[in-house]
């Protein structure tokens, strides 16, 4: 059984989503992490002869989730803390508009959720990677206010950044995700509008949360 949530990057989702497996004791997948594995696939494969897209069809991406922590792995490597550097959030748009990868990272995702119920986090999770999913959100929040929660976020990861900067590659990435030719970021239909822009965390993980409560099967309760 697979939830999923979409929206912009910092919007919120990938924290919201973490928080709420944990507390309803599921499992996470962070579709973003996984894009960010082959954009550091792509980014390795500039120095080398070997093609972008036949060394990603080589590589091993696998990951976990624990104790609210996303880990992934490229090669064996564990690379959640890589994958969150500047140089990756500035390519992984580009790497993320080609089918291909698209392909590849949603053949990965297709096979894991079989597995347990699952809440995920993307851009294009509810309309075309997951249409049949059981519960869809897409989650909004301002530019400024997305912004200013990235910083927060980089600075207790010990990563260095200005906000300038981070509203700089958001609102690129915003106009690339949504108007990429391949499965844009767009709300589903059916999804469920969530604005956290006045939301404290707390409030959002609970909405959410309650929601996903009434359809959990038996044993998840
Ligand atoms: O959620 P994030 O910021 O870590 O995502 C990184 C990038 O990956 C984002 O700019 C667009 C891409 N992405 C995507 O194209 N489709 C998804 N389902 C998730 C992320």
């Amino acid at each position: 059984m697979i939830v999923v949530i979409d929206g912009p990057a910092g919007s919120g989702k990938s924290s919201t989503a973490r928080a709420i497996a944990e507390r309803l004791q599921i499992q996470f997948l962070d579709s973003g992490a996984l894009y960010r594995v082959a954009t550091l696939v792509y980014l390795e494969s500039l120095d080398s002869r070997a093609s972008f897209f036949d060394r990603l069809k080589e590589s091993d991406i696998s990951f976990y989730f624990k104790s609210k922590k996303f880990h992934s792995f490229l090669n064996g490597v564990d690379v959640s803390e890589e994958i969150r550097k500047m140089e990756v959030s500035n390519n992984v748009s580009k790497v993320a508009s080609h089918p291909d990868v698209r392909a590849h990272i949603n053949s990965l995702m297709h096979a894991e959720v079989e597995k347990d119920v699952y809440i995920a986090d993307g851009r294009d999770l509810g309309t075309a990677v997951f249409p049949d999913a059981t519960l869809k959100f897409f989650m909004v929040a301002d530019l400024e206010e997305r912004a200013k929660r990235r910083l927060a976020e980089m600075k207790e990861e010990g990563l260095e950044a200005s906000l300038k900067k981070i509203k700089e590659n958001l609102a690129a990435r915003d106009h690339a995700d949504s108007n990429r030719k391949s499965d844009p970021l767009k709300q589903a239909e059916d999804a469920i509008l969530i604005n956290t822009s006045e939301l404290t965390f707390e409030e959002q993980v609970s909405q959410i949360a309650e929601r996903i409560r009434q359809i959990l099967p038996e044993n998840n309760h």
